[in-house]
């Protein structure tokens, strides 16, 4: 695994792909990583689904993996059940906390996720990411600049130091609408929970419906990452 990425080699991949498509960008990290190309996805927002049949279509056999917080929605585990044979994807795996609800509530006290999000985040989330991304090089996300102001700066490329791997968002230049034109053309599965109010689906426990963009999760606090991108 390389420990880091020359900042100039990043900044000229960024300039390389500032104006190619999603599908270019996926197309050289596949080429690129091989087997050490890993896409995370939530099996929630719309821009997952799409990174997910770009690199299916490719690869079948590409590493997916999702982070399962034990929080996630019935209608979150149904995409995943539908989407993975539509799409012909052949390795993906769920990634759990060591901790079960239990043994969290007992060690840090119940319903942490009211006091602390950011610690069970850490808990459910970040900590399963790095096991997810071990021995990977790259990592693609279904990152947006125009899912929230946090995200407005997103490169298409960059250095993730908490996983120590190149990471890839290449609908960074996309937005809502030409996500859902790719879906829809392409027959995609996706949450249905997106015809049903939510425009941003993470944990049961912490996802509200009724209000646009990210502003449904973590409600009541100064929290709109989990911090897998932070
Ligand atoms: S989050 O940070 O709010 O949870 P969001 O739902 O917008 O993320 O998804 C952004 C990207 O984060 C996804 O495209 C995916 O790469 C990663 N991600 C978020 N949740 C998960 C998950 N449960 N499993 C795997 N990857 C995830």
């Amino acid at each position: 695994m390389p420990t880091t990425y020359p900042a100039t080699e990043i900044a000229a991949l960024n300039a390389r792909f500032e104006d190619a498509t999603p599908q270019e960008i996926v197309g050289w990290a596949v080429e690129e990583f091989g087997a050490r190309l890993a896409v995370g996805a939530s099996f929630g927002g719309a821009s997952g689904m799409a990174i997910l049949h770009m690199a299916a279509q490719l690869r079948p056999s590409i590493h997916v993996f999702v982070l399962d917080t034990g929080y996630l929605f019935e209608e979150t585990h149904q995409t995943m059940r539908e989407a993975v044979p539509a799409l012909g994807m052949t390795n993906v795996r769920s990634y759990r906390s060591p901790l079960t609800h239990e043994e969290q509530a007992e060690r840090y006290g119940s319903a942490l996720w009211m006091r602390d999000p950011d610690l069970c985040c850490e808990l459910r989330k970040i900590e399963p990411n790095r096991r997810a991304l071990e021995g990977m090089d790259a990592w693609l996300t279904g990152l947006r600049r125009d899912q929230s102001e946090n995200r407005a700066d997103t490169p298409i490329v960059s250095w993730a130091p908490k996983f120590g791997v190149l990471k890839v968002n290449p609908l960074a230049n996309w937005n809502e609408a030409q996500t859902w034109s790719y879906l829809l053309a392409n027959g995609v599965p996706y949450n249905p929970l997106l015809n049903q109010g939510y425009t941003s689906i993470g944990c049961y426990n912490c996802t509200v419906p009724g209000v646009q963009g990210r502003a449904g999760r973590w409600q009541g606090f100064e929290k709109d990452e989990c911090g897998l991108h932070t």
